[in-house]
């Protein structure tokens, strides 16, 4: 794994230029809000041209696991939005490969890819290949505590984003065709990341924490750079498949610093550095007190916990991906082919 996506990344160095060059022509202004209104962003697919998706990925996208704090994930909001079918393989606590990042969850390779082709063959599912968009939204676990940022295995962030293209490779492989790839969310802004983070459920030791947010900002950084850079090589080598970068970095770094613009629920203020349901331990202990925001104040907040999108983040994530489904494309993908 490791060879191969260094390999892959040497050989992609001169196509970087060219790739960038194309890239540009992207700018949309400063329009906020998405939606059916907006103009169309260029995409290879017309309304109703898909009517299907299938999902990879960890917690921001199990179906089965809600933790948005409402009743359903950004997946099932996709196929309500666009009334299209789903077919949801993402799990929980999973990294892209256990051969890589090891944790004791389901990770893309290894259990979600082979479940996913265990219900093709005993035709849980059929898919029409033409017809059908696979996502795949992995990394968080990867980079995060018990793994990248704690040093508890020997990979880096090369090997880790090497698995994740070769995710598209290997469903390419398996016949999918079409592609969007969702790239990291600045994870340095989410309350467990974050330089002013506190004791919380998913690290309760001591540590620094201005030390954490500056490296996971370097990990997601460089992690995302190089699956871009990665993707822009393998697009023109797999033919007649489309493959789309949708860049959630910038979509939740927009809802951080223009929260307005994207969060209208009931609290007295917005909020981007806390989270609905927070909980402050002491350190190294299991004594902890805990904050529940209720109702419609819920939609103020960006995070629902200490690692995860709110409900109203998730909607908007839901929001561009349906408008994929509806012809009239989002312009957080870049099309790469
Ligand atoms: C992980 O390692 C095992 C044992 O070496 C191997 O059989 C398997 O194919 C590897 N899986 C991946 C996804 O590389
Ligand atoms: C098909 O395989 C999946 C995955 O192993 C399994 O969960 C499901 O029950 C099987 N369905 C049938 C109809 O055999
Ligand atoms: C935490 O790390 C930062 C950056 O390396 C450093 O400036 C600061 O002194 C450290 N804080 C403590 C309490 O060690
Ligand atoms: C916020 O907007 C979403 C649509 O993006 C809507 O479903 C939700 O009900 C709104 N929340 C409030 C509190 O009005
Ligand atoms: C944001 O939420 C946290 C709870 O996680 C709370 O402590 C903080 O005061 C809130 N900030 C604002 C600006 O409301
Ligand atoms: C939210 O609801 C829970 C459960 O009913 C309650 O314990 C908590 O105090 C409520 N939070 C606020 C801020 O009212």
């Amino acid at each position: 794994m490791k060879f191969t996506a260094l390999t892959a990344l040497v050989a992609l160095l001169p196509a970087i230029a060219l790739a960038e060059q194309a890239g540009h022509g992207h700018d949309n202004g400063g329009h906020h809000g998405g939606g059916p209104s907006d103009p169309t962003y260029p995409q290879p697919f017309r309304k109703n041209d898909l009517k299907a998706l299938v999902t990879f990925g960890d917690s921001y996208t199990d179906t089965t696991w809600i933790t948005n704090g409402g009743t359903i994930q950004w997946p099932q909001m996709v196929a309500n939005y666009a009334d299209i079918s789903l077919y949801p393989y993402a799990k929980s606590g999973g990294t892209c490969s256990n051969n890589i990042t090891y944790r004791p969850f389901p990770p893309v390779f290894g259990s979600q890819i082979p479940t996913f082709l265990a219900d093709e063959k005993n035709h849980t599912i059929r898919l029409n290949e033409r017809e059908t968009l696979y996502s795949l939204w992995i990394g968080t676990n990867d980079v995060g505590v018990s793994s990248l940022l704690t040093g508890d295995n020997k990979a880096s962030i090369l090997d880790v984003a090497g698995c994740m293209v070769d995710w598209v490779t290997t469903m390419y492989g398996y016949g999918a065709r079409n592609f969007l790839f969702q790239n990291m969310v600045p994870l340095e802004l989410t309350p467990l990341y974050s330089a002013h983070s506190w004791p919380n459920r998913y690290w309760n030791l001591e540590r620094n924490t201005t030390e954490w947010s500056v490296t996971m900002r370097e990990l997601v950084l460089s992690g995302n750079a190089l699956t871009k850079l990665m993707l822009q090589g393998l697009a023109s080598k797999l033919h007649d498949a489309h493959i789309g970068l949708f860049d959630s970095h910038t979509l939740f770094n927009d809802m951080y610093t223009n929260p307005a613009a994207w969060l209208n629920g009931t609290a007295p203020a917005f909020n981007v550095t806390g989270c609905v349901d927070s909980c402050i331990y002491q350190i190294d202990s299991t004594e902890s007190v805990c904050t529940m925001v209720n109702g419609t104040d819920r939609d103020s907040y960006l995070w629902y916990d200490e690692l995860h999108p709110s409900e109203q983040a998730d909607r908007h994530v839901a929001r561009e991906i349906a408008n994929i489904f509806e012809g009239t494309g989002s312009k957080f993908v870049t099309w790469l082919s």
